[in-house]
């Protein structure tokens, strides 16, 4: 919907100016990148957000579910605590781009950055949830979705 918008308004606006007219010139690249990121967000939907959500929602969503121990009160601290500190590093809860002040090439280089090192998720939330940690498989299916990402958002910058 909002590609088709673009393209719209891009045509409308290149059908107005003047061939060259600097209007022409920067729409061109915004409908572009519109379009790239509608792409990414079709494939992340496809490859991607299955594994997000089982793995990394209780934190970087809305769509936590809690743990029995969350009732207690010193733990239940904790846990809210990281997800504010998650949601305000990167919210996944509407799909990609990310709700984030990075931006998404940086949450891309962010995501690529925890999964090789292996940081995500926690190491005190593995403990706590078994099989929460990124088998190799899921690693590698992200980091693909990241590098084509990125190389689809390459010559897109307005
Ligand atoms: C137990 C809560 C928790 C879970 C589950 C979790 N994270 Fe995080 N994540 C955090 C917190 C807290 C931060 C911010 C503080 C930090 O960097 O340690 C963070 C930071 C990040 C960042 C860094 C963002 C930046 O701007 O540098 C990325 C990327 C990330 N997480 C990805 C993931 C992925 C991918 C998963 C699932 C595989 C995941 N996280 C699961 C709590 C969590």
């Amino acid at each position: 919907m909002a590609a088709a918008f673009l393209i719209a308004a891009g045509l409308a606006a290149a059908a107005w100016a003047h061939e060259g007219s600097s209007h022409v010139q920067a729409a061109r690249p915004a409908a572009a990148r519109q379009q790239a990121l509608v792409r990414i967000n079709a494939d992340y939907q496809a490859a991607v957000k299955p594994i997000f959500q089982a793995k990394c929602w209780d934190c970087h969503s809305a769509h936590t579910r809690y743990p029995f121990y969350y009732r207690v009160p010193g733990v239940r601290w904790l846990i809210e605590r990281d997800i504010r500190q998650a949601r305000k590093h990167l919210d996944m809860s509407q799909d990609f781009p990310f709700l984030s002040h990075a931006g998404p090439e940086k949450d891309l280089d962010a995501l690529r950055d925890v999964v090789q090192d292996d940081e995500m998720p926690p190491l005190l939330y593995r403990l706590g949830h078994w099989r929460s940690g990124l088998r190799e498989g899921e690693k590698k299916v992200i980091l693909q979705w990241v590098e084509r990402s990125l190389k689809a958002l390459g010559g897109t910058k307005g």
